[in-house]
């Protein structure tokens, strides 16, 4: 993430793109050269995101695919920004609805009826617009399609360094998975294991939980909010394992890598809570319940036997997996729609319905993924440097030469 006047990122993106327009793209730069990539690395990933019970009619429609236009050649990066271009399948049908051309102005009918829990409202009145079109366009969590891509690049990364990130879902609505906290909260070679089986299992499942009993009360909630016309919201768990000890820093307030994974995780549209191990639990608890104690071994070195902490102490990785959790609001769209105002009017009406999403949250877990990689390969970057993977290579070795000396 770029902050002018505060740390300038190693690995920076930019997206653009509005919903229905010609295209998504994501310009990535601060991949070294070297790295293997293929469109295949990236459409797995984008294929993830539209899945999930729960999702609206455009999904149907759309089958996202990433076109690699700079920043690769012959199969491996060369060092210069990676440019992505992901189409919108629909625009066919957008041709003058989303035309650049004046004389295309007023082909369709202009949006007037703001949906409350969306930027409709307040980003009609801050940028001028009398058309919401112009805001919802971009607003729209269709822009994380190139957030997904961009993501499973980093993820390609970090795969090179054995740093696995992985997510599944814990709660819908009031449906939620008991006892998993504790469950990611073992000793580390444990922990690793169980977060990647609970992985495995959630990408066999519809709603992306690794409970079955969970799941089909899940998708029992679901069918019940599609039937009444509303909508779901809630939890999914992101985590990274393998990785080195030392990412991130406490110098200052910006270079700590949880204040970053939760700005990353918050930025997804719909977020509206982040934590980090056993998060606002741990305020609940004694300090000699929550901290994790420190053990060494010949074999193992420094290690702990609990990760209440969620792999990130004093702004830094720890050593043990990140585990990280996000809390998805409902879907705002609803088929039975809330009471809004015409913004030209100013009379009473009911708000906009475009086919929308019932619960997005198994998609919002592979964003969370997405944004979590980008900000971890950020970090990564920022420890090793290097221009090329040998040399990333090479600095990334004598760090962990480093640590099995001190
Ligand atoms: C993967 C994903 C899919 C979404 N699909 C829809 C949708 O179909 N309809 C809708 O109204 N909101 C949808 N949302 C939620 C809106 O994007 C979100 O509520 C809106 O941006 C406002 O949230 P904010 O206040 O956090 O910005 C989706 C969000 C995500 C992450």
């Amino acid at each position: 993430m770029v902050y002018s006047y505060e740390r300038m990122a190693t690995l920076r993106y930019l997206t653009a793109g509005e919903s229905h327009g010609k295209a998504l793209i994501g310009i990535l730069e601060g991949i070294p050269s070297g790295l293997s990539l293929s469109p295949e690395d990236i459409n797995r990933d984008l294929g993830r995101r539209q899945m999930g019970y729960g999702r609206g009619g455009r999904m149907k429609i759309e089958s996202d695919h990433a076109e690699i236009l700079s920043g690769v050649r012959w199969g491996k990066t060369i060092g210069s920004p990676i440019t992505l271009l992901i189409e919108n399948k629909d625009f066919k049908n957008w041709l003058k609805g989303m035309s650049p051309y004046a004389e295309d102005e007023n082909s369709i009918p202009p949006v007037t009826k703001p949906r409350p829990g969306h930027a409709d409202l307040t980003g009609a009145i801050k940028y001028g617009h009398h058309d919401i079109r112009n805001v919802l366009e971009r607003s729209s969590a269709r822009e994380t399609a190139m957030r997904v891509a961009l993501g499973a690049v980093a993820k390609k990364f970090l795969q090179t360094f054995h740093i696995t990130i992985g997510s599944f879902v814990i709660q819908i609505g009031k449906i939620s998975v008991k006892g998993l906290k504790d469950q990611g909260a073992k000793g580390s070679s444990e922990s690793s294991r169980t977060l990647e089986s609970l992985f495995k299992k959630a990408e066999k499942s519809p709603v992306r939980c690794p409970d079955d009993e969970a799941a089909k009360k899940m998708i029992n909630l679901i069918d019940r909010a599609i039937k009444s016309g509303d909508s779901l919201g809630g939890i999914f768990e992101v985590f990274a394992t393998g990785l080195p000890v030392g990412l991130g820093s406490y110098i200052q307030s910006d270079r700590r890598l949880d204040g970053r994974l939760a700005q990353a995780l918050m930025g997804i549209q719909a977020i509206k809570g982040v934590e980090a191990g056993l998060g606002f639990e741990m305020s609940k608890r004694s300090g000699s319940e929550v901290m994790d104690e420190i053990f060494y071994s010949a074999s193992y070195g420094f290690h702990r036997k609990t990760n209440n902490a969620g792999g990130i102490e004093g702004g830094m990785t720890d050593g043990m997996p990140i585990i990280l959790r996000a809390a998805m609001k409902p879907i705002p769209t609803l088929r039975r729609p809330l009471r809004s105002i015409n913004i030209r009017t100013k009379k009473p009406v009911e708000a906009a319905y475009e086919r929308s999403d019932i619960c997005a949250v198994p998609a919002a877990g592979v964003i969370g993924e997405a944004m979590v990689a980008l900000t971890i390969a950020d970090a990564f970057l920022e420890k090793f440097g290097g221009d090329s993977m040998k040399e990333i290579q090479i600095n990334y070795d004598s760090y962990v030469h480093h640590i099995k000396q001190f």
